[in-house]
């Protein structure tokens, strides 16, 4: 069992859930309702599944792939420990996971 938890965009509302071994975590995620709408269903087509990943947890999952790093590049607010969450299969090791969901409306970098 992993315990997922996930912070809302207003970096306050949180919800946790145990989630088993080999769940991916845009499915964990859709099933408690978080805005994720993974419109591609993990074909990295998308980037809707963007998540920022809490950075003690980024460092604890596998590499992205070349395709998943190009995909991120064309998320919006995306950050350094960016992952999309149709790549991330939860295992027993990983024991917690915490995501952020990135929102659209909060960028004022740049003006
Ligand atoms: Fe489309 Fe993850 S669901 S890239």
């Amino acid at each position: 069992m992993t315990l997922v938890r996930f912070i809302a965009e207003d970096g306050e509302t949180v919800r946790e859930v145990d989630a088993p071994a080999g769940a991916r975590l845009l499915d964990v995620a859709q099933a408690e309702g978080e805005p994720l709408e993974g419109t591609c269903e993990g074909q990295m087509a998308c980037s809707t599944c963007h998540v920022i990943v809490a950075a003690e947890d980024f460092e604890r999952l596998p590499r992205a792939s070349e395709e998943e790093e190009d995909m991120l590049d064309l998320a919006a607010n995306v950050t350094r420990t960016s992952r999309l969450a149709c790549q991330i299969w939860l295992t027993d090791e990983l024991e917690s996971l915490t995501v952020r969901m990135p929102g659209t409306v909060h960028n004022m970098m740049g003006r």
